[in-house]
């Protein structure tokens, strides 16, 4: 009795192994075909994303093009732009004081920074950055009614090659730079809008 006893028990152990590895495999299997659980990784990743881009866009090179006002503001601590000049109707500016007056197509050294068709976002549609937390700006930027219509691919194209954004990594002296590159970046923002356009809580 006791041997057979012994029997039972020595293929019962043998039958484990292979029962506990098959076990593993479909655990592991299962949480590749998931659709749920790859989503909630997808969803945590855009938010990453977005949380380290917005290191970016809350940058003082953004943000006085993107103010909460109607002008813009200048240097590292964002104070008022000299000369009361105003975001005017299309953000070009105010009869006489329009952006093209002063800022013209390059930064001129002790004067106006620059690139081709230097302006701000328009009244209807002012863009603002300034003062928004990431969760914020995350919903504002998705937003078609708040982003210009935009879908998160066309708010990405203007990221990555837009004169605007790409003065803000050369924004002439005495300017402080974002401290990831345009690359890093942009790879952020393309990674958010992938894994499904998610927002910091
Ligand atoms: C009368 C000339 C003049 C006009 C008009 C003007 N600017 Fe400026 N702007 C300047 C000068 C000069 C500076 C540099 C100020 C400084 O850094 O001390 C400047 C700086 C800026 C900066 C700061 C950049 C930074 O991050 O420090 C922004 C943004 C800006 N202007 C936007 C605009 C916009 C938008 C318009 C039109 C709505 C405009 N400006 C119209 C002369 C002008
Ligand atoms: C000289 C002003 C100016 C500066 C500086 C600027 N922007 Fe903009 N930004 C604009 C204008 C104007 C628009 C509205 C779209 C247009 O008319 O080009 C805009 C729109 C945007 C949008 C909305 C989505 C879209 O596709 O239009 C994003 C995102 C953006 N800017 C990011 C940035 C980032 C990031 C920086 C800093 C690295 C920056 N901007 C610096 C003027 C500026």
């Amino acid at each position: 009795m006791v041997k057979k006893h012994n029997h039972v028990g020595m293929k019962t152990r043998s039958l484990m192994i292979p029962a506990i590895c098959l076990c593993m495999l479909f655990t592991v299997v299962w949480s590749w075909l998931d659709p749920v659980a790859a989503s909630d990784q997808d969803m945590v990743e855009s938010q990453q994303a977005f949380g380290v881009a917005y290191q970016v866009l809350s940058h003082p090179r953004c943000l006085n093009c993107h103010p909460a006002g109607d002008a813009p503001t200048i240097r590292d601590d964002s104070q008022p732009h000299k000369f009361n000049v105003k975001r005017g109707p299309e953000g070009k500016g105010v009869d006489p004081l329009k952006c093209l007056m002063c800022h013209r197509d390059a930064n001129q050294p002790d004067g106006p920074p620059g690139v081709p068709n230097w302006h701000m976002p328009p009244e209807n549609m002012p863009m603002v950055f300034q003062g928004r937390t990431s969760a914020e700006l995350c919903r504002q930027l998705k937003d078609p009614l708040r982003n210009g219509g935009r879908t998160g691919e066309q708010v990405i194209g203007h990221i990555d090659k837009d004169p605007l954004v790409l003065w803000g990594w050369n924004p002439g002296q005495g300017r402080a730079v974002p401290e990831m590159t345009h690359e890093e970046f942009s790879a952020k923002m393309h990674a958010w809008v992938e894994k499904g356009c998610a927002c910091p809580e």
